[in-house]
């Protein structure tokens, strides 16, 4: 049987806790931010916060020293959620291995509901957003970030460009990974398109870019820990593409370091109070 794409994705966080808190944390905003501190300035301070596809809290912990007393998660992976248990700012916090399209919350539980580069992921995203507003107050904030893709010229999408055939070539030869949730709600559009019949106002949209430059070495790392889609490559393919990059990548370096930017895009509603 071929994989799901939930069996995939809790495989694969099962098998690297963490990998996500990490990568955001050494790649901020030029201003120094992190993209959780960013996401939670757009959300303001509620009380109440629920996170869908929480993985290991680091998001939840930003709420967490913004005042919030009832924190909440939800996601595939028991050993993300291991590791928020370890947080001392998440000791009291309810983190439960679940889906998000069946939140074991009751209606009206929460202030806020935020999901961090998740929502994106997530199979039956309409059935998602129609939990998401059955268990947010009349008027409680929706916040989503969402991937924006490469900075032109750079080394993420260098990195994009050389890898496509490797993909392909995977694809040929039936090493495929699942379709991952629906690419339709990257876009504001798209996304108004599934939050307006559950409830909500039309988003409220922009973007930062993250910086994840520095070494070539290091601009690799971090693709190798961005892209799912690394999966369905094999030792030897992964080190002629890594030779690949590291070969091209040298007439972009500038003093050592690759310019590598990936942009972030956050999205903000409410739900309205007649829903
Ligand atoms: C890219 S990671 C982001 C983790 C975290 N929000 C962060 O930014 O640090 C996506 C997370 O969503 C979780 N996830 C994906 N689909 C889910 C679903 N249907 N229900 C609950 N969690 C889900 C995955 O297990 C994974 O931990």
């Amino acid at each position: 049987m071929p994989q799901t794409a939930e069996e995939f994705l809790k495989a694969f966080h099962d098998n690297n806790p963490g990998l996500q808190s990490v990568g955001v944390a050494a790649s901020p905003t030029a201003k120094g931010r992190t993209s959780y501190e960013e996401f939670a300035d757009r959300v303001g301070t509620p009380e109440r916060v629920l996170d869908l596809g929480c993985a290991d809290g680091a998001l939840l912990e930003v709420f967490a020293g913004r005042g919030a007393t009832t924190l909440a998660g939800i996601d595939l992976s028991g050993a993300e959620l291991a590791l928020a248990r370890q947080r001392p700012a998440l000791v009291k916090a309810d983190v439960r291995v679940g889906r998000a399209q069946e939140l074991p919350f009751e209606d009206s539980a929460f202030d806020a509901v935020v999901s961090h580069m998740a929502l994106m992921l997530m199979t039956d995203v309409e059935q998602v957003v129609a939990e998401a507003a059955r268990v947010l107050v009349p008027g409680g904030v929706l916040a989503v970030a969402l991937g924006g893709g490469a900075v032109d010229g750079e080394g993420m999408e260098l990195f994009l460009k050389l890898a496509r055939p490797y993909f392909e070539a995977a694809r040929a030869a039936e090493r495929v990974m699942p379709r991952l949730g629906n690419r339709a709600i990257r876009t504001r559009e798209g996304l108004d398109e599934v939050l307006t019949p559950a409830g909500f106002a039309p988003v409220s949209w922009d973007s930062i870019v993250l910086d994840q430059g520095g070494t070539p070495e290091k601009v690799w790392e971090t693709n190798m820990s961005v892209f799912y889609d690394v999966t369905v490559l094999d030792e030897d393919q992964l080190a002629e593409l890594r030779r690949e990059f590291l070969d091209a990548a040298r007439s972009l370096v500038l003093d050592g370091r690759l310019a590598c930017g990936m942009r972030i895009n956050f999205a903000t509603t409410h739900r309205e109070s007649s829903a």
